[in-house]
């Protein structure tokens, strides 16, 4: 079954990237020379997504426009010789179908699922959170849904392994293996378990394919941790009445939510991109030896 659709939930306020986020989406603070959503929407379209569904808020326009073709820079960079520049702004244009949702109030991310049902209809769908980064060679939401398709083209959470002491932070897994170290059928979900209620350290940084099942007990589940409509609730109930799997995905994960995984997936991304390597080592090496590290 192909999956052609994904929710990127946009919505969140960005407390965290203060005063930036006063007057710009979080989602728009760049990381060397693209925004963030542009990692995010570009592991959508490297796992063959053709439609990327924004659950967006008030003063994130800036996010579709960013996505849109701007044929006036495009023109003035034609006219000024700047070629390269020019179909690196059309391409972005060009990636990928984009549409999107409001949702009014900020009543969690189930809510914020839920908030995409009738553009998503009766197909099976991947969602992606853009404050967690992960790169690897075969993007994580294609390692998904390859996951999906060798496993009766069930539900899957991607998930890895975190320090126990960090289970509070995430959607925890529990289940069986059905796939040797690598894929489990999923019994339960529980949010942001403290590490002694913990069933395993496996967490899911935002990703997931989803059966459109989910959307009806999105409906139907009450408030949960931290008085939010937690998509976590509703795949624990998706777990007892179809198949759902957790899959523990391949690659390096940044939180670039945070200001620290913000930082260090900027060094990171820098020293990966050939043109930015050597000059991002020699940052590093005059640093270390200036601030005697
Ligand atoms: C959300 C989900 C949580 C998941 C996390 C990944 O929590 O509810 O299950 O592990 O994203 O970043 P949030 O970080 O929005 O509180």
């Amino acid at each position: 079954m192909k999956i052609k659709k994904a929710v990127i939930p946009v919505a969140g306020k960005g407390t965290r990237f203060l005063p930036a986020t006063k007057q710009i989406p979080k989602e728009m603070i760049p990381i060397i020379d693209k925004p963030m959503i542009h990692y995010a929407v570009q592991e959508a379209v490297d796992s063959g997504i053709e439609q990327i569904i924004f659950v967006t808020s008030s003063g994130k326009t800036s996010i579709e426009d960013y996505f849109d073709r701007n044929m006036e820079l495009e023109g003035f960079l034609e006219k000024n010789g700047k070629e390269n520049y020019r179909s690196l702004i059309e391409n972005i244009g060009k990636m990928t179908e984009v549409l999107t949702v409001r949702q009014k109030e900020q009543l969690g991310l189930g809510h914020a699922i839920l908030c995409a049902k009738e553009l998503i209809g009766d197909e099976t769908f991947a969602v992606i959170l853009g404050d967690d980064l992960v790169i690897d060679s075969n993007p994580v939401t294609k390692q998904l849904i390859e996951c999906s398709q060798r496993n009766d083209n069930g539900s899957v959470i991607g998930v890895m392994e975190v320090p126990p002491s960090d289970t509070n932070k995430y959607g925890i897994v529990d289940g069986q293996y059905v796939e040797e170290n690598k894929t489990l059928k999923m019994d339960r979900m529980v949010e942001k378990p403290e590490p002694k209620d913990a069933p395993t350290n496996l967490a899911t940084p935002g990703r997931y394919i989803l059966s459109p099942k989910i959307f009806k007990i999105l409906e139907e589940i009450p408030k949960g941790v931290g008085g939010e409509y937690q998509l976590t609730d509703a795949i624990n109930i998706l777990a007892k009445e179809d198949k759902v799997f957790a899959h523990i995905f391949e690659g390096d994960r940044f939180d670039t939510g945070s200001i620290k995984g913000y930082l260090e997936a900027t060094v990171e991304f820098a020293l990966r991109r050939e043109e930015y390597s050597d000059v991002m080592k020699d940052i590093l090496k005059r640093k270390v030896k200036e601030h005697g590290l």
